[in-house]
């Protein structure tokens, strides 16, 4: 076996209702609560704020986070924490939501200026009691050292760094059962992209990450389709939240690479929501990627294709982006850049773009250049 490391994930709070328990585990004193104006209006965070009320940590409720929150949004949320004099940060939501509470917890308690720690274990100070309470599934943001926020330019700039790893996280499927189908999607499709990305992470895989994967993706590819079509279907919606969560503990310590690095340009510049810019790119990703990660890919094929096994390598790594294909289709997500109004001659700007994506570029199993990258947006037109 080759030597590796691997870090475990925040500790674990799993069933119905079971955010309202995190009072218990967190500091007592002031709670920043960093959330999104459509989950406090939907109701979903009402219990856990009232148990964290009636236990004496008086929640602070920052509910202005938008979609890929913004470093002006970040700020407000450090300003609303530092002047409530907060212990503790409690970040409810989807991805957006606990990247900013994550970062707010490490900013307001060790003092660090955020621009002297972009980039892999630039922080290394304390922060505040945090739990992160997912109601996607997801980035599995719950369960990793990563935080994204988009800065000037629509540049998406990341932190990671083990401080950024939450105390406590609660998977409690209950608080995705509203979530509309493409939201379903589209995070399910972000899910499924960690877990083949880890897999294939050329720098970092790892045999711990390699089991996280492989259980992650047969979760979340039996049940995607299940909980886009039947969103009140319980188990379901249970087997997308923990995938989800496993395939963050699997990318945690084997980081994504190719896919994610052309999908942020078409975030940052075009606002399309993160698992959507993921699902343009991951068929022409993995074809390019294809001779190189050959055997790993038709490894993964037969989780998603029982069966297989007695084909060739070439044809099993063939079959596994087809399926993957397929289930986006079926899923309803557009899967052109046409589609969302993207000209064909913006590849060679989102190709530059995507080269700044160095931290993700180093993962894939092979060199993606520049010209490649042209090429594979001009395929995704
Ligand atoms: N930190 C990480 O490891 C990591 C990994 C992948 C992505 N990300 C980042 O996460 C962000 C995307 O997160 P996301 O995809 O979870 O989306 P999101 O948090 O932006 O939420 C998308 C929308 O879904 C709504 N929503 C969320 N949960 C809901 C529910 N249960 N019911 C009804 N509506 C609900 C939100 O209100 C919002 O309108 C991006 O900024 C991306 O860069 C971070
Ligand atoms: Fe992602």
């Amino acid at each position: 076996m080759h030597s590796f490391t691997f870090h475990p994930g925040p500790r674990i709070i799993a069933g119905a209702g079971k955010a309202a328990d995190l009072a218990a585990f967190l500091p007592p004193g002031p709670c920043l609560f960093i959330s999104d104006e459509q989950l406090v209006g939907l109701g979903l965070t009402d219990a856990c704020r009232e148990a964290l009320g009636e236990s004496g940590r008086e929640p602070i409720l920052f509910d202005r986070v938008e979609a890929d929150p913004s470093r002006a949004t970040l700020e407000r949320a450090v300003e609303a924490g530092r002047s409530a004099g907060a212990v503790s940060v409690v970040g409810f939501g989807g991805g957006s939501p606990m990247d900013v509470a994550k970062l707010a917890a490490y900013l307001l308690g060790s003092g660090d200026d955020l621009d002297s720690i972009w980039g892999v274990d630039q922080a290394h100070g304390q922060r505040l009691a945090l739990a992160l309470v997912p109601t996607t599934a997801g980035t599995g943001s719950e369960a990793t050292p990563i935080s994204i926020i988009t800065c000037e330019g629509g540049v998406k700039m990341g932190v990671v760094a083990r401080p950024l790893v939450a105390d406590w996280a609660v998977l409690d499927a209950m608080l995705t059962l509203g979530l509309p189908r493409d939201v379903t999607a589209a995070t399910g499709i972000d899910a499924i992209v960690h877990a083949i990305e880890a897999f294939t992470s050329a720098r970092l895989k790892n045999p711990l990450s390699d089991a996280l994967a492989r259980e992650a993706l047969r979760l979340l590819g039996e049940n995607l389709l299940t909980a886009c079509e039947e969103p009140g279907n319980v188990a379901a919606r249970e087997a997308m939240l923990l995938g989800a969560h496993l395939a963050g503990l699997a990318f945690a310590n084997a980081p994504v690479a190719g896919v994610h690095a052309l999908a942020y340009p078409l975030g940052g510049l075009h606002h399309l929501p993160h698992g959507v810019s993921n699902a343009l790119m991951l068929r022409h990703v993995l074809q390019h990627n294809s001779e190189a990660a050959r055997e790993h890919y038709a490894e993964l094929a037969g989780i998603l294709s029982p069966g297989c096994e007695g084909e060739g390598t070439q044809a099993r790594a063939a079959l596994l982006i087809d399926r993957l294909d397929q289930l986006a289709r079926k899923t309803g997500i557009a899967l052109r850049l046409r589609d969302y109004g993207i000209s064909f001659d913006e590849a060679p700007v989102l190709a530059r773009e995507a080269m700044k994506q160095t931290r993700l570029l180093v993962n894939n199993p092979c060199p993606i250049e520049e010209e490649d990258a042209r090429r594979l947006y001009e395929a995704a037109w």
